[in-house]
């Protein structure tokens, strides 16, 4: 299966659940991550919000509009990047997701980063950083690049503020705009560290 289709797979699997998982009465009430199916790029949120529920697509709203709109100013390119949630149903009122919710749509998640094996990682906002990082606060590590063990795999992820943080608070909005300014770099960065290593095996394969 391509990843293309994996990834539909994906969905047509949360849509059969929906009823069970948390959050969903129907299958009209996933919202399924979307972009590329070859992204080097995956962005993970909290969860969907209004728009986001009526769409269907994630980070449609007001968040969204400035995720996209600072995705575009960076250049980055459609087939570039992946977008999901951490919790693929709108929680009401828009409160936090609870961790059970977080547990229920884990495995789906866990499906997308398998199947897309992003060169990095973008986390908006605590929940997503979570999953990755523990016991760091945000305020102390938005911006700054980390290596992780995920699942007995290398990943590199990059925290962020959540881009609804960002509209509340002008100081936020600032750090959210500079922390993305650098993905471009730190994507080349981390090419350039495959590059390396690829290149010291293949020194090692010629000369064991
Ligand atoms: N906020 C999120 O975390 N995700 C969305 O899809 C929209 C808003």
């Amino acid at each position: 299966m391509d990843n293309a289709a994996a990834l539909r797979a994906v969905t047509a699997e949360l849509e059969d659940l929906a009823g069970e998982l948390p959050l969903t009465e129907a299958a009209r009430d996933i919202v399924p991550g979307e972009g590329s199916p070859i992204a080097e790029i995956l962005f993970i949120g909290e969860a969907p919000g209004y728009h986001e529920s009526i769409e269907r697509r994630p980070f449609v709203g007001r968040s969204g509009k400035l995720l996209r709109q600072v995705i575009s100013e960076i250049d980055l390119e459609k087939g570039q990047y992946y977008i999901s949630n951490i919790v693929k149903a709108r929680p009401p009122e828009n409160r936090d997701p609870e961790p059970e919710e977080i547990l229920a749509y884990r495995p789906f998640l866990n499906k997308e980063i398998e199947i897309l094996a992003p060169k990095l990682v973008v986390t908006l906002g605590r929940f997503s950083m979570a999953k990755f990082l523990l016991d760091v606060k945000i305020s102390q590590v938005h911006g700054r690049l980390h290596q992780v063990d995920w699942l007995g795999k290398r990943l590199f992820v990059l925290p962020m503020y959540h881009p609804a943080a960002a509209l509340r608070s002008t100081k936020m909005k600032e750090a959210f705009i500079k922390d993305m300014q650098k993905i471009p770099k730190v994507l080349s960065w981390i090419k350039e560290q495959e590059n390396v290593e690829t290149l010291a095996e293949s020194v090692k394969s010629l000369l064991f």
